[in-house]
C-alpha cells in the first residue's frame, strides 16, 4: 500500500520540537536512525509549532538515483539551504538554474576536461611537493592530517584558478571562509532568520568577511583584464574570462566572480576531507597502507614524481580514495524542493516538499555493503563495483548536477596520496576523529599522524 505525506513512518522526536535537537546535535545520526528503524523513505519534522518543517527522507540507491537523475527536474535547488549558499557565495554554477545554469554549465563544462584537467597535475605535485618540505620539520614528526590537506587542496586550487596571484587569495581565503560558511549554515538551518540587512553582530561580521572576499576577487580578475591577453596564462581564471560558446554571451566581470566563488567553496575543503580521511584510514591499517605503497613503488620507479598518466596505473590508490569517499563523502547530505508529488519505494512525497537524499545513509545501508564501517578497498573491483546499483556510491552526486570536479579531485588527491606514500609510512595518533557537517563534512578535531620516513623518496634518511 502506498503511505502519503504524514503517513510516511518517521521519528517520533519532541512533542513540540519534533526532531530539531536531534538533527543540530547530530544530523548524520539522525538520519541513519531514521533509515534502520523506519526504511528507506522517512518523513522527519523539525522545529517549534508554526515554524515546523517537514523532511522526507530518501536513503535506497534506486530513490537517490530518482531524485538526482531520473526526476531530476521535480527535484530543485530551490530549499532555503541553497538560498542562503547563493546569497553568500554568488549564483555560480553550484546554485543557479534553469537558463542562468545552463548558460553558465555550457561556458564551464570545456574547462573541466579530462584533457584540461590533467593539465594542472603540475601545479598539483608542486604544491604537495612544497608541502612535504615542510613536513620534515615537523614537532615529535606529527603532523594533522586535516590541516594539512585543507591548506594543500585550498594552495592547489587557487593556483590553478589564479596562477601567480595565488599567494594573497590564499590569505583571504583563509580568514573569510569559516566566518562565511558557520553563517550561512546556521542561516540555512534556522527555521527563521533575521534579513541579512539588518546590523545585528552575525549580520555585520559575515558582511565584512564577504566584502573582503570579493574585493579579492574583484581585484584579481581587475587586474587580469587591464594586464591584457599577453600577460594572461593558462591558469582557469583567464579561461573564464574567455570561455565562449556559438549561443552565449560570455561571462561579465560578476559572473566570473561566482565561479571563482564557487571553486573556491566546491573545490578545497570537499578534497582535503576525502584525503585526510584515506590518509587516516591507511595511518590506522597497515596492511592496506603497505599495499597502497607497494603499488607507488612499482609505478613510481626511483621515487619519481606522479603525473596525470599514471593515473591508471594506480587502480589500488584509487580503490583507497573511493572507500575513504564511502565512508566520509564530503557532501554527506544532498537537498532538493519537490515541485510535484512523486513516488517513490512506495511513498507519495507531496508536492512542495523538502527532500534529502544522504550518501552518509545509504553509504552505510546493508543491503549494499556488508559490514558496513569497516574499511576495505577491495569493495570497489570493477566485478562488485558492476554488481551493486548505480546509486549505491555517489559521493559526486548524479545526475545533470553531479560535481563538476570528479575528475580534478581524484586527481588531486591520487598524486598527493602517491607522493605522500613515496616518503612517509603514517600511524594514526588520534584513532577516533569525530566528524562535523559544515557546509561539508569536516573532521571536527585533529587527525594527527606520526612519519616515519621510507625507502628512497626525498625524506630525511
Ligand atoms: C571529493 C571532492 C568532492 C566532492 C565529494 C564533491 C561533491 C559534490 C556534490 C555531491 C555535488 C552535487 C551537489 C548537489 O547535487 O546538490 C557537487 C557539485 C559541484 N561540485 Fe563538487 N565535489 C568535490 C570536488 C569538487 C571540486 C574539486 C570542484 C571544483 C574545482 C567542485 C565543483 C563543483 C561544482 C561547480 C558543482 C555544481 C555542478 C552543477 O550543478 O553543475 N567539486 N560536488
Amino acid at each position: 500500500m502506498t503511505t502519503t505525506g504524514t503517513e510516511i513512518p518517521g521519528p517520533a522526536g519532541l512533542p513540540l520540537l519534533g526532531s530539531m535537537l536531534d538533527l543540530k546535535r547530530d544530523s548524520l545520526g539522525t538520519y541513519l536512525h531514521a533509515q534502520r528503524e523506519h526504511g528507506d523513505v522517512v518523513r522527519i519534522t523539525a522545529g517549534p509549532p508554526g515554524l515546523r518543517v517537514e523532511i522526507y527522507g530518501v536513503f535506497s540507491a534506486e530513490g537517490a538515483q530518482q531524485v538526482l537523475a531520473t526526476e531530476s527536474a521535480n527535484f530543485r535547488k530551490d530549499n532555503p539551504f541553497y538560498e542562503e549558499v547563493r546569497q553568500s557565495f554568488g549564483n555560480g554554477l553550484l546554485t543557479s538554474q534553469d537558463t542562468d545554469y545552463l548558460r553558465q554549465r555550457r561556458l564551464v563544462q570545456p574547462l573541466f576536461t579530462r584533457r584540461r584537467v590533467d593539465g594542472y597535475a603540475a601545479s598539483i605535485t608542486d604544491e604537495t611537493s612544497a608541502m612535504l618540505a615542510t613536513w620534515r620539520n615537523a614537532p615529535d614528526a606529527t603532523v594533522d592530517v586535516a590541516a594539512e590537506t585543507t591548506r594543500l587542496t585550498l594552495r592547489a586550487v587557487a593556483r590553478i584558478l589564479f596562477g601567480v596571484d595565488v599567494e594573497s587569495a590564499v590569505d583571504v581565503v583563509q580568514r573569510s571562509f569559516p566566518i562565511i560558511g558557520e553563517y550561512t549554515l546556521t542561516r540555512g538551518y534556522s527555521p527563521a532568520n533575521f534579513p541579512r540587512s539588518w546590523p545585528t553582530p552575525a549580520n555585520r561580521r559575515a558582511t565584512a568577511a564577504m566584502d573582503e572576499l570579493y574585493a579579492e576577487c574583484d581585484r584579481i580578475i581587475e587586474k587580469r583584464r587591464a594586464d591584457g591577453d599577453a600577460a594572461m596564462g593558462e591558469d582557469l581564471l583567464t579561461l573564464l574570462t574567455h570561455a565562449e560558446s556559438d549561443e552565449d554571451t560570455p561571462l561579465d566581470a560578476s559572473e566570473v566572480r561566482d565561479q571563482v566563488l564557487v571553486f573556491l567553496l566546491a573545490g578545497h575543503e570537499t578534497t582535503a576531507t576525502s584525503l585526510a580521511f584515506a590518509l587516516h584510514l591507511l595511518a590506522r591499517h597497515p596492511e592496506e597502507q603497505t599495499r597502497a605503497r607497494e603499488e607507488v613503488v612499482r609505478v613510481l620507479a626511483d621515487g619519481r614524481v606522479p603525473g596525470a598518466a599514471d593515473l591508471d596505473a594506480l587502480p589500488y590508490l584509487t580503490k583507497v580514495l573511493k572507500e575513504a569517499m564511502r565512508l566520509y563523502p564530503a557532501g554527506p547530505v544532498v537537498g532538493r524542493q519537490a515541485v510535484a508529488a512523486s513516488e517513490i519505494d512506495g511513498h507519495t512525497i507531496p508536492a512542495g516538499a523538502t527532500v534529502v537524499v544522504a550518501p552518509w545513509v545509504t553509504h552505510r545501508h546493508p543491503r549494499y555493503w556488508d559490514e558496513p564501517e569497516r574499511f576495505d578497498p577491495e569493495r570497489f573491483t570493477p566485478e562488485r563495483e558492476k554488481a551493486r546499483p548505480r546509486y549505491a556510491w555517489f559521493p559526486f552526486g548524479g545526475g545533470p548536477r553531479a560535481c563538476i570536479g570528479q575528475h580534478f579531485s581524484m586527481l588531486e588527491s591520487v598524486l598527493a596520496l602517491a607522493m605522500i606514500l613515496q616518503e612517509y609510512e603514517l600511524e594514526a595518533v588520534d584513532v577516533e576523529v569525530p566528524v562535523s557537517t559544515g557546509i561539508t563534512l569536516r573532521a571536527a578535531g585533529p587527525a594527527r599522524c606520526v612519519l616515519r620516513p621510507v625507502g628512497r623518496g626525498t625524506g630525511p634518511a
